[in-house]
């Protein structure tokens, strides 16, 4: 590899790469991916085994200080991530200002920077004690921020954390348990949904990460850089992925038109339609958290007692789609997002919170990658060059 920043100093020559396809801005220790033999490891535990074994604190620790934790620093992390879940009761009334109709990725980013107001004197980027905090504060808050975002679109009552359950089985609470009424956690959806928040951690230098990173490089703090990754997760071209295949399924079963049918327009690209799901920048292969998620997806849905149309739906798009040149010859293989909103559908998340779990999921490397940023002491601000193709110079009319 080259370093561009000394070639450019010594040359003045700037590299032209749309989409930062073959310029690394950081190094990183965090997570690997191998995206043509379709390996995803973070810290190097193969992401197979994290999925199986571990919980999403677990990984979050890991991501975050670089080791698995001993039992007493899991159990602290927990203990400290329970005792922050409470949102101020004035940050609850502001999401009285937003509509019902609004949708609920944009009231997670919104909340998470209205947060920021609360910890001002707190949030220091330089100061450890700060980073610390708020990093656990994060993490106990996101979750709630992101349930009373989905109870506000259904106009139902927000609920207050149950501190006495685990993170996951109090976020299906805090989700889905209504207002004085008993509410037992299904132990297949805590296990399903707790899987698929770790297949999401980390991603390396994706588009939201990467902002994270960049807006985090300006010595912005950690709410305002994760409320912009959050923003940058919400494009239909990366998280919003998720809830925009569960659309293509829908919008295709509900047409009548055939599978194969639709295929073709896509590899017409007819109105720009794609094969939403589809397709991965770094994985040349089968992505594997996608394994995973398929594998997972019957399981779930039948221990769950479901059986949805959508899952065979895509089912029979991946067979045509892996066994058509257009595809084979683009390398395009399914992504982490093309069973995830199966399950969350089975679950009974709406299409319009799948982005929102996806953002909860990938809360812990978006604070381990700020946290990286900031110890790295090549870190810069970021500021990508460009190449100028306007208007050499012009004078205003009347000045000459
Ligand atoms: N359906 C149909 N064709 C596709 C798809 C797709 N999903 N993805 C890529 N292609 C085609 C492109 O049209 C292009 O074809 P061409 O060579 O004839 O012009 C070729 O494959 C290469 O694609 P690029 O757009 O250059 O690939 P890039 O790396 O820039 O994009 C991306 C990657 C954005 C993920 C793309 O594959 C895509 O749009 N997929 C659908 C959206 C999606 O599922 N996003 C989630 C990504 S994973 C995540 O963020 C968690």
């Amino acid at each position: 590899s080259i370093d561009l920043s000394t070639l450019t100093r010594q040359t003045g020559l700037t590299a032209l790469d749309y989409g930062f396809v073959n310029t690394a801005a950081t190094r990183s220790a965090i997570t690997f991916i191998d995206g043509d033999q379709g390996i995803l490891r973070y810290r190097g535990y193969p992401i197979e085994q994290l999925a199986k074994n571990s919980t999403y604190l677990e990984v979050a620790w890991l991501l975050i200080y670089g080791e698995l934790p001993t039992a007493d620093q899991l159990a602290d992390f927990d203990e400290r991530i329970r005792h922050h879940t409470l949102l101020h009761e004035d940050l609850k009334r502001f999401f009285s200002a937003l509509p019902h109709t609004a949708h609920p990725m944009s009231v997670l980013s919104s909340a998470v920077s209205a947060l920021s107001t609360y910890y001002e004197n707190e949030s220091d980027p330089h100061n450890p004690e700060h980073i610390e905090l708020n990093t656990v504060r994060m993490l106990a808050k996101l979750p709630v921020i992101a349930a009373y975002a989905h109870k506000k679109s259904i106009g139902q009552a927000f609920l207050y954390p149950d501190n006495s359950l685990s993170f996951v089985d109090n976020f299906l609470k805090l989700n889905f348990g209504v207002m004085s009424e008993p509410y037992e956690v299904n132990p297949v959806m805590s296990r399903a949904l707790e899987r698929l928040l770790i297949l999401h951690e980390d991603h390396e230098q994706n588009a939201s990460t990467s902002t994270v990173r960049l807006v985090g490089s300006t010595g912005a703090n950690q709410f305002s850089s994760i409320s912009a990754g959050i923003n940058a997760l919400y494009g239909p071209l990366h998280g919003g992925a998720n809830e925009a295949v569960l659309e293509m399924l829908g919008r295709i079963r509900e047409s009548g038109e055939s599978v194969q049918r639709f295929v073709e327009r896509v590899k017409n690209k007819e109105d720009g339609v794609k094969l939403m799901g589809f397709g991965h920048r770094v994985y040349k292969n089968y992505d594997p958290r996608a394994k995973l998620v398929k594998e997972s997806a019957d399981e779930v849905l039948a221990e769950l007692g479901i059986s949805d149309p959508l899952l065979d739906l895509a089912k029979e798009l991946e067979e045509i789609a892996l066994n058509d040149d257009y595809f084979r010859e683009r390398r395009l293989y399914p992504n982490v997002d093309f069973y995830t909103g199966v399950i969350y559908k089975a679950m009974g998340f709406p299409t319009r919170m799948f982005t929102v779990l996806f953002a909860i999921g990938r809360l812990p490397g978006w604070l381990a990658q700020w946290r990286e940023a900031g110890t790295d002491t090549h870190t810069k601000i970021g500021r990508p060059q460009q190449l100028y193709t306007g208007a050499v110079r012009r004078d205003y009319p009347g000045t000459v």
